[in-house]
């Protein structure tokens, strides 16, 4: 393996930049690429199979450009959905996102938690496997915050974000029957956590909220132990689709040490 060769991080969008700093922290010499499929943007109204077609047709084009060592789905809907056909098809070691259900279940003391993702993840059989073998004696609610996707995009474009446009997003979780107990919630879409301040005010100070963005990080750097790291050219994001970024989000993206945006 050539040591110029990168970690491809994906996501639909932006979301998979809550990971990209606990990858860098834990590899700092490693070359990245954050692919995001604009184009595709938001997947949690998609269907399985579009989802599944859109994500193993990309990888399978973004791995022929840029031969990456390792690919990071760093997109809870396109790992509950598609992790397995991905490893089918392609030889790249390929990490998943999965909801930190099990760290949640560890951490209530009220026996109750929440998971916040998108309507995909949280009716995939993915997720019911989760809380069968993790969250035996635990209760766990679930709740599709789909417009927390868009809040966390427009934030990253430098929009204003009010937390109550946050809090009536997530609102229909602490509603649920036993939701008023919930101490811990589970943020199970990478978009999340990039509105952790706002979801924080939102739920208050006695719920944790917790994603997977260090354990993904600590699993690409075991996965990629012993192996060279050689930065030849800039890190960058390669996105889909014809639009033109706006100019925050482009100077966001420098802050996240993106400089060069390539398409595909
Ligand atoms: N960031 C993605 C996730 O982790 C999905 C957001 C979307 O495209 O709906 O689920």
């Amino acid at each position: 393996m050539k040591p110029e060769s990168p970690i491809l991080l994906f996501d639909s969008g932006v979301g998979g930049l809550s990971i990209l700093p606990a990858v860098r922290e834990a590899l700092p010499g490693a070359p990245l690429i954050y692919a995001a499929d604009f184009a595709g943007l938001p997947y949690g109204g998609k269907t399985e199979a579009e989802i599944a077609a859109r994500v193993c047709g990309l990888l399978g084009r973004l791995s022929e450009r840029y031969q990456p060592r390792l690919i990071c789905i760093a997109c809870n809907t396109a790992s509950t959905i598609a992790l397995s056909m991905v490893r089918d098809v392609l030889e790249t070691p390929i990490v998943g996102t999965v909801p930190a259900i099990k760290p949640a279940a560890k951490l209530t003391r009220t026996g109750t938690f929440g998971i916040l993702g998108t309507e995909a993840t949280i009716r995939q059989a993915y997720v019911d496997d989760l809380e069968r073998e993790h969250a035996g004696g635990k209760t766990m609610l679930r709740h599709a915050a789909p417009d927390l996707v868009m809040l966390a995009e427009a934030k990253l474009r430098d929009e204003h974000i009010s937390v109550d446009a946050v809090a009536n997003a997530c609102t229909g979780l602490s509603l649920q029957q036993g939701g008023r107990d919930i101490d811990v919630v589970v943020l199970a879409c990478t978009h999340f956590p990039l509105l952790r301040g706002e979801l924080q005010e939102a739920f208050g100070k006695d719920v944790t909220l917790i994603d997977g963005a260090q354990g993904i990080a600590r699993r690409i750097a075991a996965l990629s132990d012993g192996q060279k790291f050689a930065s030849g050219r800039p890190d960058r994001m390669v996105m889909t689709g014809g639009a033109t970024l706006p100019k925050p989000l482009v100077e966001t993206l420098k802050t996240y040490g993106l400089d060069q945006i390539d398409r595909i």
